[in-house]
């Protein structure tokens, strides 16, 4: 009499053991180990007794048996292949190595950039202090006569080391409450100082306050064509006759002491690259440094303008004291000087700079 047909029950019983046998490596259903193997699971899982003879005919019932169909999907999405292929990668390579050349190459030029004075005899630069033109601490008179005298001293130009506004934004933005100049107002007096006051501008530094948002700055500088770094700039001024002169600029040197304003400028002096002046802002604070360097051979002045915030409710209630000069600082270069102590000299106060450039430029006429 035949073996009567396994039931479709314990054939899938049989090959979900297989399955696990399999997992751990053996072909379950080959060798009498394996189909040892897959009737001990069974028998650890379920707990019943199964003689191997049964076991076995499960087993081959189970590889005879084709599995079921798997379901259909209804829908099959195409996948995507997101690899690179090998061409693909080394185009990438190419580009990105082209990329950085061009990049190494505009780094190259920002340093020291080169700056063509076509304008014969001394010339002055004004480094307008942080602005901050919509704060209600700024000394507008003081701004608004240091751009006159700015626009009225032959061979001045003007400079920034950053900060035009506030320009609160996230979190800070609560403080628009605590100024009567709303976003608008301040834009239009940003844009005055850029444009409208006539200033002849040489360079605008974005200080963390411009950075934030620093777009106003970027477009006003854009439509003027004023040539804008952002934090720090070093140049070198090309004057008529042959003589030049290194400017490292920026919103502030790293490095801070409290016995000596200018201890980031000294040592942006003596660890970078060599310059006649280093100057920044920031701190709201001024001073002035004149120095020659007997071991590397160079003279060189250390500045920090204070900016216009002359009314600072947060500086009051951390203790500083305020200052009441030096607002901007004026570098006078003299390129037919016979000492370089003489080749540059700078100013705290923006009349007596600009006196100083009128009559250098007059004693040579
Ligand atoms: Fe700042
Ligand atoms: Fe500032």
């Amino acid at each position: 009499m035949p073996t009567p047909p396994l039931k479709k029950e314990k054939i899938e019983t049989a090959r979900k053991y297989i399955t696990q046998a399999r997992l751990l490596g053996f072909e379950a259903g080959g060798t009498p180990s394996d189909v040892m193997v897959s009737r001990d699971a069974y028998v650890t899982a379920t707990g019943k007794k199964m003689p191997l003879r049964t076991w076995r005919a499960w087993v081959t019932a189970a590889d005879k048996t084709p599995p079921p169909d798997e379901p259909t999907d209804l829908v099959q999405i195409e996948p995507i292949n997101q690899e690179w292929d090998s061409e693909g990668r080394q185009a990438l390579v190419d580009h990105m190595s082209t990329r950085f050349k061009r990049r190494e190459e505009i780094a190259k030029q920002r340093t020291w950039r080169k700056v063509y004075i076509k304008k014969e005899g001394p010339i002055g630069i004004c480094w307008l202090g942080d602005p901050h033109v919509d704060d209600n601490g700024c000394n507008w008179p003081m701004l608004r006569e240091h751009c006159e005298l700015i626009t009225a001293t032959e061979g001045m130009f003007a400079a920034t080391v950053g900060d035009l506004s506030n320009n609160w934004i996230g979190r800070l933005q609560r403080l628009w409450a605590d100024q009567d100049t709303s976003k608008e107002s301040a834009r239009a007096l940003v844009k005055w100082l850029m444009h409208d006051a006539g200033l002849p501008w040489l360079i605008v530094l974005l200080g963390n306050h411009d950075a934030w948002d620093p777009e106003l700055v970027r477009s006003m500088c854009e439509t003027n064509k004023i040539w804008l770094e952002d934090w720090q700039a070093r140049f070198e001024l090309h004057f008529p006759g042959g003589r030049t002169s290194r400017i490292h600029a920026s919103h502030n040197f790293k490095g801070h002491s409290m016995w000596n304003t200018l201890h980031g400028h000294q040592k942006a002096a003596h660890m970078s690259s060599e310059a006649h002046l280093y100057i920044a802002g920031h701190t709201h604070n001024w001073a002035l440094h004149q120095e020659e360097s007997a071991s590397r051979g160079f003279v060189y002045w250390l500045a920090r303008c204070r900016g216009y915030k002359f009314i600072d409710d947060f500086a009051d209630k951390l203790g500083h004291f305020s200052q009441a000069e030096g607002a901007s600082i004026v570098s006078v270069f003299n390129p037919e000087a016979k000492t370089e102590s003489a080749f540059l000299q700078c100013f705290s106060d923006v009349e007596v700079g600009a006196d100083y450039l009128t009559w250098l430029r007059t004693k040579r006429k």
